[in-house]
């Protein structure tokens, strides 16, 4: 059976103290029998802190929002994965759409990324979606088939087995409007798809895809009842620690 993840994308909120507080809060309100590992997104300062008190307890994961696409030197203000690997955490987050569009990340810098996150032991959660106007197109499958190809398909069948997809609408995040569970659902049969083309079905059936977009207490039961929903990426209701464990307990 594919493993099942729900992961909470803080994006930039909370400061070290709040950040720690909302970490204990799901640690403690957690039962440690959740169908679905638990995966905190946090940003960098919280890394550390959370490694030492949270990473393992009741199976709770930790990740960074991002990490660099060079190894290390002198690219002031960037974060490497070999830095974020040595806080003690195990996930990052790569190329989510905000990334993408206010860091211009490409495909090409994440396809670096990636490979440097899987080569330091991190699990990456790799974020693809279409905006609005290449849905409105119907070129949605294309496009964000295209990220998948662009940015994974170099990797060896070991490192893509390590591999976690989020898949996100952009039209879907932040705006309070989610993908309905059969758009989620036809979305991520798509991917899996053109997954198993390039690394086989066997492999292409173990990748968990996530949704991500406006996920809440009331829509994830329905979201995740999708064959190849295998959980979420969670941003606003990540921030409060019963609305992050309801989605987890959505299964
Ligand atoms: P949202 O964000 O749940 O607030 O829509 C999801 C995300 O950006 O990962």
């Amino acid at each position: 059976m594919r493993k099942k993840i729900v992961a909470g994308n803080w994006k930039m909120n909370n400061n070290l103290e709040a950040g720690i507080k909302l970490a204990q809060e799901v640690l403690e309100k957690a039962t440690g029998n959740e169908e679905a590992q638990i995966v905190l997104g946090t940003p960098f300062i919280h890394l550390n802190k959370l490694a030492e008190s949270i990473v393992g307890k009741k199976g709770i994961e930790v990740a960074a929002q991002n990490c660099s696409d060079k190894a290390s030197g002198a690219y002031t203000g960037e974060t490497s994965a070999e830095m974020v690997k040595s806080t003690g955490v195990n996930y990052v987050i790569l190329g989510h759409s905000e990334r993408r569009e206010y860091f211009n990340e490409t495909n090409q810098e994440l396809a670096a990324k990636l490979d440097l996150a899987l080569t330091n032991n991190l699990v990456p959660i790799f974020c693809c979606g279409e905006p609005l106007e290449i849905r409105e197109k119907e070129e949605h499958y294309a496009y964000v088939k295209q990220q998948l190809t662009e940015s994974l398909f170099h990797l060896s069948a070991n490192d893509f087995a390590k591999t976690v997809i989020a898949y996100e609408p952009i039209w879907a995040i932040g705006t309070g409007k989610t993908a309905t569970s059969a758009q989620a659902q036809e979305m991520h049969a798509e991917l899996r798809n053109h997954l198993a083309d390039h690394f086989g079905q066997e492999l292409a059936d173990t990748c968990p895809i996530l949704y991500g977009g406006s996920c809440k207490p009331s829509n994830a039961q329905e979201i995740f009842a999708g064959a190849d929903v295998d959980g979420g990426l969670i941003g606003g209701a990540s921030l409060n620690a019963d609305d992050f464990l309801a989605i987890v307990n959505s299964f």
